[in-house]
């Protein structure tokens, strides 16, 4: 494969944001001047593509980003680049403009956007895995994951206060459509009763049974997460479905939902997308095109992206098996 000279690198974000994005962003850039290059911010991800938002980035634009939340790129879902006419004009932006190669931070839609157009256009580009979900392959942690799970296990700290107060039982919902890792985290993290992740689905028989043993071991508040897409569905259902088994129990529903995208990344995400965001541009230099940039062992690693989106995470066996021997 033929390696191109780089000489301007185009960023974007895409799909739900995620603390940390930002970090990314400013070393990608840092990086790209580092190695004398142009870079360019393409705002509101695959959309700002096809209408063409995109702008020369300068040294102030990525001051004092680090430390906050969401994307100053700012992010989108974008309809049209599924469409191959959307794509036809985000290449043509991308033309106009001179770029030779892309940085995608995003989740598991972002990356296969950014493979597709390589696959058509051939444009150069990698991937920076940037979602609370944390459910990519190619990378021990995705960017935002843990400030998502320090996020919703200091609210349900605070939960667990109002539960034990009222000897109530609590039905938290996490964010996961498809993956439990925020689950399980703040289910070992916060003392869980009972954890229900997608991945798995837990028989409402045995939540009953286990919240009876609870309360014959004198526990005094329980306090059960549900990842959003739950097997057993979300957090209302099931409490709605317990309610008909145990009428005396005091039950509540929290729903964590978007306050676990916000707020400043924690010192390991600034950390992680501080990396990635070098290895991306260093990346693109050195002619690895296609790939997701990731971290396994502390090492940095190049997946690429057809494998990182297809072999996605599975919750590990061990965790969930150490999440229950602790909730009995
Ligand atoms: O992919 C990240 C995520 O936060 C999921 O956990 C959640 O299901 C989804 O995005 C919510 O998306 P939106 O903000 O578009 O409703």
């Amino acid at each position: 494969m033929e390696i191109k000279t780089m000489k301007r690198i185009g960023v974007l974000t895409s799909g739900g944001d995620a603390p940390g994005m930002n970090a990314a962003i400013r070393a990608a850039v840092r990086a790209g001047f580092f190695y004398n290059l142009e870079m360019y911010g393409i705002y509101r991800g695959y959309e700002g593509m096809i209408q063409d938002e995109i702008k020369k980035l300068e040294s102030k634009n990525i001051a004092h980003v680090l430390e906050r939340g969401g994307t100053f790129l700012k992010s989108a879902r974008s309809a049209e680049f599924r469409t191959a006419e959307g794509r036809n004009k985000a290449y043509e932006n991308l033309k106009k403009h001179g770029i030779d190669g892309l940085v995608v931070i995003g989740g598991d839609g972002s990356l296969t956007g950014a493979h597709l157009f390589y696959q058509e256009y051939g444009i150069p580009s990698i991937g920076i895995p940037g979602t609370i979900d944390n459910d990519l392959a190619g990378t021990d942690h995705t960017i935002g994951f843990d400030t998502a799970c320090n996020t919703a296990i200091e609210a349900i700290d605070k939960i667990r206060n109002t539960a034990t107060s009222h000897d109530r039982l609590f039905f938290v919902e996490v964010m996961g459509r498809d993956a439990g890792f925020i689950a399980i985290n703040a289910g070992i993290g916060s003392a869980a009763a009972a954890t229900l992740i997608p991945e798995k689905k837990m028989p409402i028989e045995r939540l009953v049974e286990r919240l009876k043993a609870r309360t014959k071991a004198m526990k005094t508040s329980n306090i059960v997460i549900v990842a959003e897409g739950g097997k057993s569905g979300g957090a209302t259902e099931i409490a709605q479905k317990i309610k008909k088994q145990l009428p005396y129990y005091d039950i509540k529903v929290t729903i964590l939902g978007h306050l676990q995208r916000g707020g400043a990344p924690s010192s390991s995400d600034r950390v992680l997308a501080s990396k990635l965001g070098v290895a991306a541009v260093e990346g693109l230099i050195n002619g690895k095109y296609d790939v997701m940039a990731g971290i396994i062992n502390n090492k940095i690693v190049f997946t690429p992206i057809a494998k990182a989106i297809i072999g996605s995470k599975e919750v590990d066996e061990d965790d969930f098996r150490i999440a229950k021997i602790l909730s009995t």
